[in-house]
């Protein structure tokens, strides 16, 4: 390797840890349709789940689990009734979000952060919302690429 390329690569290798440790998933839906936003994570004792969106205006709780059920006190206003996990597989590590009758108004970066006695883990997942129609353009576009 070249004396010139390390800085490059050494670069290229932090962005490559830093996508491991903070991983942005990317999620097209459409319009009005039910919209899952997943999320893995090490099975473990004690889980606690937050699903939080943030905005220029604050946070807002999406959704939130601990004490081996929902709860959803502090829950933004614009999720109430439409948000679910799937119960039967949240202790097997599974924090996938079910978002039901999604709008343009829900786009954004969705944070998940799940917390064990075991262990944490974050993540991201970018929801784009389109109409039908768009939707089905940038899905040939994307299979062109
Ligand atoms: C997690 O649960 C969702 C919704 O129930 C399901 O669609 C998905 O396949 C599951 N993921 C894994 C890795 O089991």
């Amino acid at each position: 390797m070249s004396y010139k390329l390390f800085p490059i690569s050494l670069c290229l290798c932090l962005i490559h840890f830093w996508s491991q440790a903070f991983a942005t998933t990317d999620i097209l839906c459409t319009s009005s349709k039910d919209c899952t936003l997943p999320f893995n994570f090490n099975a473990g004792t004690s889980i606690v789940i937050h699903w939080q969106r943030s905005t220029s205006t604050g946070t807002i709780v999406v959704h939130s689990y601990y004490e081996g059920k929902d709860q959803l006190d502090f829950q933004g206003k614009g999720y109430k009734g439409r948000t679910s996990l799937n119960l039967e597989k949240v202790p097997t590590g599974n924090a996938t979000l079910l978002l039901k009758n999604v709008q343009i108004s829900d786009q954004g970066v969705y944070d998940c952060y799940v917390s064990t006695v075991e262990g944490k883990k974050e993540g991201s997942v970018n929801l784009k919302v389109t109409g039908k129609k768009l939707k089905i353009f940038l899905n040939c576009f994307q299979c062109n690429m």
